[in-house]
């Protein structure tokens, strides 16, 4: 009997259900859209880990009678999803407040006090990256400062996918690569740094207890089988934060390997076998959802986010599909106009969530086409910065393979290559996080006796683009303006 693996990725616009064989080959998929996230405030982002939940049971019903597919088949579950949020959950499980996301920018003053109590370097030695607005422990001392009432009934914090863990096993968990990105973790070592805690003034029963990401954390209880269809005692494994689960299902396992992913935001990802701490922490350094490795990656906030933003601004309707090809009668260089896509503030290179976005150099010749092949190319340059600190720190690159819905785009695979400089690669099911997590649970239930045993089964280059040599040189050309426009830009707009 082939079993069947099932991988959920509890991402920002939704959550997404995958269901594979046991050859790693697609059977069907299904996604179930979440409620808009919530910004009360400017740089607020919040979302109800209920209506995950609520989404993650559509998303797996429908994928299971899509496939015809009964809960008994399934041999185990694998979960992924936005890293760095925070779940705050009270004694009797019940959710206190909605969560703080990934791309929230509220909690500059707390991680200016974390650097300051625990000192910039001890930080770096502890955790191994900086405190950044995004992740979860400065989230945690903005709740407890400014909502001291709510956080008196929070017993437990976790991260986003594993509140859904939470609902199907009821096991309080979570995996070595997500826990990398809360502040919390001693990545170098792979366990909860309890300095930090201690600093923090946090018990350590506040957080879920952490396992290797193809490891069994629970089985599907008799609540969590009736609310989604699975069988009870169904194994579900760690997974992984989405940036590593998705980098496992394109393959990208092996230093040298490396991804760049366009979704919402942009990220670039190298694995490596020990552990790079870049001293600025300009890249962060995680572990790897594989035993025994690491990863660096450098993330832009605003990504595909920059052509969204721009579509539902100004797009009069268009689709991407139309907006690509109307981008493509523009000449690569789009006639000396640059995007800066600090729609978000930016993590990579300049770690400043008060970064801004801006279109510099229009002149009355530009047109609508020249604006968007600019915001293409203005995010392809923000993912080279990457590259730049990955060759400044000599983290290999020998195959770059594209991901994420920049990926589906023709135009924005050209603009990649002529951009990093180097042919780039798609791979064959690009089915993201949710297909690396399905991955880790073949893994856990013994389909494969490792992850690199099931990227080799499953993971196929399908196509490779050359960069055209004459787009090269002018995208180097063009990049070395870019780069002078983070630092002429800083400081302007950001106050009212
Ligand atoms: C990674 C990151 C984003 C979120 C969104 O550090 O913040 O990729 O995980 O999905």
């Amino acid at each position: 009997m082939t079993r069947k693996l099932l991988g959920i990725d509890v991402g920002t616009g939704g959550t997404r259900a995958v269901l594979l064989d046991d050859a790693g080959r697609v059977l069907g998929a299904a996604t179930a859209e979440h409620a808009e996230m919530a910004s009360p405030h400017l740089g607020w982002a919040e979302q109800d880990p209920r209506d995950w939940w609520r989404a993650a049971r559509l998303a797996i019903k429908e994928c299971l009678a899509q496939t015809n597919t009964n809960g008994g088949e399934i041999a185990a579950i694998g979960l992924s999803g936005q890293m760095h949020g925070l779940v705050m959950l009270d004694a009797a499980g019940e959710v206190v407040r909605p969560a703080l996301i990934w791309c929230d920018q509220r909690t500059e003053e707390e991680c200016r006090a974390i650097t300051e109590r625990i000192g910039a370097n001890r930080l770096i030695d502890l955790v191994a990256n900086p405190a950044l607005t995004g992740f979860t422990l400065p989230k945690i001392w903005w709740v407890r400062a400014h909502e001291p009432e709510l956080w008196s009934r929070v017993r437990s914090v976790m991260l986003p996918k594993d509140y859904v863990r939470f609902k199907l096993t009821s096991a309080r968990a979570t995996d070595v690569a997500d826990a990398s990105g809360t502040l919390m973790f001693d990545v170098i070592n792979r366990r909860w740094s309890a300095e930090i805690l201690q600093a923090s003034d946090l018990p350590p029963e506040i957080l879920p207890e952490v396992f290797e990401s193809p490891e069994i954390t629970g089985r599907v209880s008799k609540d969590g089988a009736a609310a989604s269809g699975l069988r009870e005692g169904t194994p579900v494994v760690a997974g992984g934060g989405d940036q590593a689960a998705g980098a496992v299902g394109m393959g990208i396992v092996e230093p040298g390997n490396v991804s760049a992913t366009i979704g919402t935001s942009g990220v670039v990802f190298a694995a490596t076998s020990s552990p790079v701490v870049e001293p600025k922490g300009r890249i962060h350094t995680f572990c790897h959802a594989i035993p025994g490795r690491w990863h660096v990656m450098g993330v832009t906030q605003g990504a595909g986010l920059s052509l969204r933003w721009f579509r539902d601004q100004f797009g009069g309707g268009s689709s991407y599909d139309a907006l690509m090809k109307e981008a493509a009668a523009a000449p690569a260089g789009a006639d000396g106009l640059l995007w800066a896509p600090y729609l978000m503030g930016e993590r990579t290179p300049h770690l400043d969530p008060n970064a801004r976005g801006a279109l510099v150099g229009l002149t009355a010749q530009h047109t609508r086409a020249h604006v968007i092949r600019a915001i293409l190319e203005g995010v392809a340059f923000s993912l080279r910065d990457t590259f730049t600190i990955f060759h400044e720190l000599g983290v290999p690159v020998k195959s770059i393979r594209l991901g994420g819905g920049g990926a589906r785009s023709s135009l924005w695979q050209q603009i990649q290559a002529d951009v990093y400089g180097t042919p780039v690669d798609l791979i064959e099911a690009e089915e993201g996080a949710a297909y690396g997590a399905a991955l880790l649970a073949g893994v856990g239930a013994g389909v494969w006796q490792s992850v690199d045993a099931a990227c080799t089964t499953a993971v196929h280059v399908a196509k490779r683009v050359k960069p055209i040599t004459k787009n090269v040189d002018l995208m180097n050309r063009r990049y070395e303006e870019y780069r002078k426009l983070y630092p002429a830009l800083r400081g302007i707009g950001h106050r009212q």
